[in-house]
């Protein structure tokens, strides 16, 4: 198989590490003719370009290999490969979660594949296990610690007594961390990964937008002593179950119990459950980031489709996001309590935090997001 390899960053060039080592037999069916690079600075190899369309517009090239993150140009080197009946493999969760739709069109009407293990969970295997526990059961519902950035500044909160701040800069620090981390601390990554794991579970595409999804940006100490004092520990969350006409999915933190499988998962590490029909409960543990880790994923990806593993088309159905009848109870801390409803108020920690009555998920969003309170930090509370 033929590869043009869009990017050569942190997952691109462990991509190209794992090819061009041609370890075993699977990967030596693998060839990487083709590297997109930005700059001449960056021309370390004779397969460089500076031009996609050496690669796009390249007949030999029967495989796009997209690791280059982003939107844009991601999004267009990817529609036309997919219309240049190239196969495509990506590991770009942010740009398939928006044009998941659009994309799978392109690849079913070009009876071509395009996968995307990388992008959900990493090195985990989790999107392959998704797909294979579908072959044979419904699958009800998925949740987890998608994001290892947020895991790893939780877990050091939790165990250290330390504030957010410092735990921010400590995980930029270590490489977990970008330089702007809003998209691992406000929830939007999470967001990414529950769209991704929604196709491949329940075989359904939504709109990322329609998401709820509140963050771990104003976790304060006095959250972690509040989970201290009554035996929980804060994780980041994200779920999906499928109904008839919608799917409910959730990103937030969560005051899971000490002895839940989530509240031992330690500092970068992810950890996916899913619940289906015969296999029951599963749970897959392990790297959710790091270039070998995700560079395995992808050429997972790219050995699948040389084998024809999984070649059959999949059809997706578009479904709104709707909290259906969900219920749970809520830590919430504002700086604005007297805007929030007191007859949905269980009991008050302090002047500016309490804890909900039994209230559905959707009245929790829109009392939330109505406070207007930039500060504002919102957990369920497990019962
Ligand atoms: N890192 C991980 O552990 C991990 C895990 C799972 C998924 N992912 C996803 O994988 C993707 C890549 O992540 P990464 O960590 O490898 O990022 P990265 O280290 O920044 O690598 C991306 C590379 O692509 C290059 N690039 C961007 N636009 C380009 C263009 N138009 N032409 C040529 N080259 C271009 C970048 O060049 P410049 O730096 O010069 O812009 C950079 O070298 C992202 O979507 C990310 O979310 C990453």
């Amino acid at each position: 198989m033929k590869i043009g390899l869009l990017g050569h960053g942190v997952v691109g060039s462990g991509v190209r590490k794992i090819i061009d080592r041609q370890l075993s037999d699977e990967t030596k069916q693998l060839e990487i003719v083709k590297i997109l690079v930005k700059s001449e600075a960056e021309m370390t190899d004779a397969r460089m370009t500076l031009d996609a369309d050496d690669i796009l517009n390249d007949p030999s090239i029967d495989t796009v290999c997209e690791c280059m993150g982003g939107l844009e140009p991601a999004h267009s080197f990817i529609k036309k490969a997919l219309q240049e009946h190239k196969n495509a493999v990506t590991s770009n969760k942010k740009m398939l979660a928006a044009f998941a739709e659009e994309l799978f069109a392109l690849a079913q009407e070009n009876h071509v594949q395009l996968k995307y293990e990388a992008a959900c969970g990493g090195g985990i295997p989790w999107i392959h296990e998704l797909e294979h526990i579908q072959r044979i059961d419904e699958i009800h519902y998925f949740k987890g610690i998608f994001n290892g950035t947020s895991n790893y500044i939780l877990t050091r909160m939790n165990n250290e007594n330390k504030e957010f701040g410092a735990m921010i800069k400590e995980a930029q620090g270590l490489g977990y961390a970008e330089r702007d981390p809003s998209d691992d601390i406000d929830g939007w990554d999470v967001r990414y990964k529950t769209v991704l794991s929604s196709l491949a579970a329940f075989h359904t595409i939504v709109d990322p937008e329609e998401i709820p999804t509140f963050g771990i940006r104003n976790i304060t100490k006095e959250e972690i002593a509040f989970c201290h004092e009554h035996g929980y520990v804060c994780k980041l969350i994200g779920s999906g179950a499928d109904h008839d006409n919608f799917v409910s999915i959730f990103v937030r933190p969560c005051f899971v119990k000490k002895e839940d499988v989530f509240a031992s998962i330690p500092l970068n590490y992810n950890a996916l459950e899913c619940d289906s029909d015969t296999l029951g409960k599963a749970v897959f543990i392990g790297q959710g980031a790091g270039s070998l880790p995700t560079a395995h994923a992808v050429v997972q990806d790219l050995i699948a489709i040389a084998k024809h593993e999984h070649a059959s088309m999949q059809t997706y159905e578009h479904k709104p996001v709707s909290a259906g009848d969900e219920q749970g109870v809520f830590y919430l801390r504002t700086k604005k309590t007297a805007l929030f409803n007191p007859s949905l108020i269980d009991h008050r920690i302090g002047s500016d935090a309490f804890v909900t009555k039994k209230i559905s998920f959707m009245d929790m969003r829109v009392a939330a997001e109505s406070l207007n309170d930039e500060s504002v930090f919102l957990a369920e509370v497990a019962e």
